[in-house]
């Protein structure tokens, strides 16, 4: 079993980014360098790191170790239809990066995918991407733990799941104010899934660089 543990970054309005379709980038900016090598440096203990596609087309992210030394995980990014930019970042850095599809994306796209430097596909369930099952096909590969920084629609798939073992929330001093920016949790719910009532317990509450960043872990279902 693959352990998970999700870190975001939150404004004091609970949203992922400042607006509907802005990056999340804009958060990481106000953070100290301090605080972005000790978020760096959960990337960097971590076997493999993933973000939803939306984050990928929005934010373009790396998803590598910087501001501090230490391995690059390996990338992981579900897409059901695999129509990922071909311009992104970490499908053209060279790094390794598993692109988890559904069998619904096209032999085209995922020829197009396959063709860039180091991208592995994978076809991982039907409609969409299966969670579940691709965190066994990890696990099998030997990976045992597993970041993933959003967005909103993955977190709230993982945890509707109850894959999530451990929260890291940095508490970013900010209000987005725009009633459109995405939320923490379900901003596109998949259908059949509930969120219900989850509990956990915190285990770490710390200020670094002037920012809060609280650590929970799963208690067990009651
Ligand atoms: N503050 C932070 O810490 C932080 C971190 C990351 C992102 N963000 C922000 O979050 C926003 C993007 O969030 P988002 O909710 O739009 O998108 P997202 O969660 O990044 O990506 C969701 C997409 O992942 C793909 N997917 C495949 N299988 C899935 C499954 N089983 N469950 C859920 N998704 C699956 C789907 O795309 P396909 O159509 O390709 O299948 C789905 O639309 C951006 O504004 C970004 O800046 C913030």
């Amino acid at each position: 079993m693959i352990e998970i543990t999700t870190l975001s970054e939150l404004t004091i309005d609970g949203k992922l980014a400042l607006h509907r379709s802005s990056s999340s980038k804009e958060l990481f900016d106000y953070s100290t360098d301090e605080l972005k090598a000790w978020f760096h440096g959960q990337r960097a203990r971590a076997d493999a790191i993933m973000v939803g596609a939306n984050t990928v087309r929005v934010d373009d992210p790396s998803l590598t170790v910087r501001y501090v030394a230490g391995p690059n995980p390996l990338r992981v990014i579900p897409s059901s239809d695999g129509l990922l930019p071909l311009t992104s970042a970490l499908l053209n850095d060279g790094g390794p990066t598993l692109v988890a599809t559904a069998s619904r994306a096209s032999a085209q796209t995922v020829a197009a995918l396959k063709a860039k430097p180091n991208v592995e596909v994978v076809v991982c369930g039907n409609g969409e991407v299966d969670l579940p099952a691709l965190m066994d096909l990890l696990a099998a590969r030997g990976l045992k733990t597993l970041i993933v920084e959003g967005g909103s629609t993955l977190l709230s798939s993982l945890f509707g799941q109850d894959l999530v073992a451990k929260i890291i929330i940095k508490h970013i001093p900010i209000i987005s104010g725009d009633p459109q920016a995405p939320t923490y949790l379900t901003l596109n719910p998949r259908p059949g899934l509930s969120l219900g009532v989850s509990r956990w317990r915190m285990t770490e509450w710390f200020v670094k660089g002037g920012i809060g960043v609280s650590i929970y872990v799963r208690e067990a279902a009651r």
